[in-house]
């Protein structure tokens, strides 16, 4: 049985933002509860960029009711003006007691200003309940806000054998269909999804996302340097915009080609490949927070050697493929075991007949 108390209605707070997954563009996933005498009276989430925050959702359907209560919130109240007014002053207008916040907002905007604010007006603030939880919510968000680069989340299909396609490129299907539901969802929940040019001529995929209920579209990322993406390609269809990094040795007419066909093209670096952090740049430039990196092998092992990926998603089918079929990471690795790239694994699940594993590639230096 889950007890009543302050863990229960921010675990329901974050539930309620976690529901917006997808939704908010680059902004965080924000919910809030507010309870008055045992009963709640306001529950809100931010819904989309621009509009209210998840506090003034919440205080507007308490109403008079907020005088007095407590307000339970999963990220730190704004105290700038935005796109909307400062939500710790509403908090502080609507005469709430006490807040409780799960986490700091490390927008250096906020950064415990808004904390500072509810409590120099007098309220009892509460900071870290459920705290890894609500930062492991915006963990895109988080890293975007303060370093302008998109959280790059890397999707694989795998064989036992950690083979992405057959020898001879043939890869449809490696998962089962529970996999590829649940990497539909990953589509909708991340603002652009990313893969090589190597993947667009070997399978001509639209990149949309397809589920029972309607989804969002991501943005669709190509890396390609010498822009051998066909006008033609799916990837360029009407579905969802497409962007194409290339390099500054692309040709002209190429890039027109492209263009024509509806592609926004960015040249990232000299070349002779693109430059993957110039464009993960120009993407945070265009207001993407996070990118589903879906392969192939050749992109996902430049985009780890690069120290580009901040989070793995690895599906594995229950299959064996052997020799001459790509790997999922094609990147000269090191001499000795001791420099192989540690990933630290937060989760096993099962889908179907596969397992995704979960982790974050740990930088040099840390972990053992
Ligand atoms: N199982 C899965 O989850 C999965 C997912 C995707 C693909 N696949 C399979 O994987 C195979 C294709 O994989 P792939 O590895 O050949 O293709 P890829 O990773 O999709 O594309 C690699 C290509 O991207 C271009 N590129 C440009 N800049 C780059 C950079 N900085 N780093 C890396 N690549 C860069 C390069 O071509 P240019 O030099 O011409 O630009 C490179 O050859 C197909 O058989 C496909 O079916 C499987």
């Amino acid at each position: 049985m889950e007890l009543l108390n302050d863990a229960f209605y921010m675990r329901l707070a974050l539930q309620t933002a976690a529901g917006a997954a997808g939704q908010t563009g680059v902004n965080p996933m924000v919910g809030c509860v507010v309870v008055k005498e045992g009963r709640i009276v306001g529950i809100g989430a931010h819904l989309k960029r621009g509009e209210a925050h998840a506090e003034v959702h919440a205080l507007n359907m308490a109403g008079s009711e907020a005088a007095g209560a407590t307000a339970y919130v999963t990220l730190e109240p704004c105290s700038h003006y935005g796109r909307t007014p400062p939500c710790s002053d509403r908090l502080i207008a609507e005469g709430v007691r006490r807040v409780v916040v799960a986490t700091e907002d490390p927008n250096p905007l906020v950064a415990g200003s808004g904390i500072a604010r509810l409590r120099a007006s007098g309220i009892e603030v509460d900071v870290g309940l459920l705290g890894d939880e609500a930062r492991a919510l915006n963990e895109a968000f988080n890293h975007f806000i303060v370093t302008g680069i998109p959280f790059v989340t890397v999707k694989t299909a795998l064989t036992l054998d950690g083979r992405i396609a057959t020898r001879t490129g043939h890869s449809r299907w490696i998962t089962g269909p529970s996999s590829r539901e649940a990497v539909h969802t990953l589509r909708h929940r991340h603002q652009a999804i990313m893969v090589g040019a190597g993947t667009v001529l070997a399978d001509d995929p639209e990149l949309t996302t397809r589920l029972a209920v309607p989804g969002l579209n991501p943005v669709r990322v190509v890396v390609d340097s010498r822009l051998r993406t066909p006008p033609g390609a799916r990837v360029l269809n009407a579905a969802a915009p497409t962007v194409v990094l290339t390099t500054d040795e692309a040709e002209e007419d190429a890039v027109q080609r492209l263009a024509a066909a509806g592609a926004e093209v960015v040249r990232c670096g000299p070349g002779p490949r693109v430059d993957l952090t110039a464009g993960l740049k120009a993407l945070g430039e265009r207001g993407i927070g996070s990118v589903l990196a879906e392969g192939g092998g050749v992109l996902n092992g430049s985009l780890l050697e690069a120290g580009l990926v901040g989070k793995m998603m690895l599906f594995y089918a229950p299959k064996i493929v052997g020799d001459g079929a790509p790997s999922g990471f094609a990147f000269s690795g090191p001499e000795q075991m001791g420099d192989a790239a540690n990933i630290r694994i937060v989760s096993i699940e099962r889908y179907g007949e596969d397992w995704c594993v979960t982790g974050y590639p740990e930088r040099r230096g840390e972990g053992g």
